[in-house]
């Protein structure tokens, strides 16, 4: 037989949306890109473009590559294809919040599973990307799109995805270090209050019913948080501040993404505020001697997906 050659495309994505801590997350327009050649020899060759280029191993300890031997294994296909050909392209900043872990663990997965005929579900692939991540809130939306809402029941993953009836645009601020989700994990107590616990349940289930019906009058006091936010906010200075001016600059509310250091605002696609609110974000920053940069992202729907060869980002 011989080798079998594929590319993907996989979004980057924001975990937490505020409240939803280690459940809520959302897909959005930019993107990692993986080209997959499975090969009979065991010969490994990784070639990474963009973001963080120089920053990711290109032997057996990469993501994608292990991403790839976890599906593999499972497949019990690791014997008829002992090697690889990677070549990654990054647009998602790496270690900055925006799922870039996740673009790997789904394109690997994913790739490999498109060239073994497709010989899993996108369900059973949610739960492997779950097993690789340890919690599946950025691999859920990665591989399905949209806004999705997570459990783990007794080891195994359970998703929903859904698009919300407001039309949104994200505003993430990047600010120029790296937080990495351990250190910011390591911030966080082991036991919560009720009280606290009551805030989070209410605000993440009010988030998610007022993003599907539309309702944002409700939708801008549902981006609180009481889990995650008020102890990491020493590890990202000023972060309360851009919080504070992503919504006096329009906009709906404003969230740590993931676990940092990426700060994202939620702003309504109508009230066309995503320059104000990124202006906004990066001189509060500023004012906390941090350099970032704004851009600006619209909700992906795709999920990953295999790509033909006019999308890449090649062209
Ligand atoms: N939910 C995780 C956290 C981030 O806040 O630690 C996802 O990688």
């Amino acid at each position: 037989m011989g080798e079998k050659s594929i590319r993907i495309r996989v979004p980057g994505t924001s975990a937490n949306c505020g409240p939803g801590f280690d459940t809520l997350g959302v897909a959005c327009t930019i993107y990692n890109e993986l080209e997959l050649t499975l090969l009979h020899e065991p010969r490994l060759a990784i070639e990474i473009k963009g973001d963080g280029a120089s920053k990711i191993p290109q032997d057996e300890r990469n993501i994608v590559w292990r991403s790839v031997r976890y599906l593999l294994e499972k497949a019990g296909a690791q014997g008829e294809y002992p090697g690889a050909v990677i070549r990654m392209e990054n647009r998602v900043p790496l270690s900055r919040g925006l799922g870039s872990s996740a673009t790997a663990i789904v394109s690997g997965l994913k790739a490999a599973n498109v060239l073994l005929d497709n010989r899993f579900t996108r369900r059973e692939l949610l739960q492997f990307a779950t097993e690789i991540e340890g919690h599946p809130d950025n691999v859920a939306p990665a591989l399905f799109g949209g806004f999705t809402v997570s459990i783990l029941q007794h080891g195994r993953t359970e998703t929903i995805s859904f698009v919300p009836k407001l039309r949104m645009k994200f505003v993430v601020a990047i600010p120029d270090f790296y937080l990495s989700t351990k250190v910011a994990r390591q911030a966080l107590p082991e036991q919560v209050s009720l009280q606290d616990a009551v805030f989070n349940v209410g605000r993440a289930s009010m988030l998610v019913a007022a993003l599907l019906k539309g309702n944002d009058k409700v939708l801008r006091d549902a981006f609180d948080d009481a889990l995650h936010q008020p102890y990491r906010m020493s590890l990202v200075p000023g972060m309360k501040e851009v919080f504070q001016a992503a919504k006096k600059a329009g906009a709906v509310g404003a969230a740590l993404s993931g676990a940092g250091p990426c700060l994202i605002a939620f702003t309504l696609e109508r009230d066309r505020c995503t320059q104000e609110v990124g202006e906004a974000m990066t001189k509060a920053f500023q004012a906390h001697d941090i350099q970032a940069k704004a851009i600006t992202l619209g909700l992906d729907l795709k999920g990953a997906h295999v790509l033909n060869h006019a999308e890449s980002l090649k062209k």
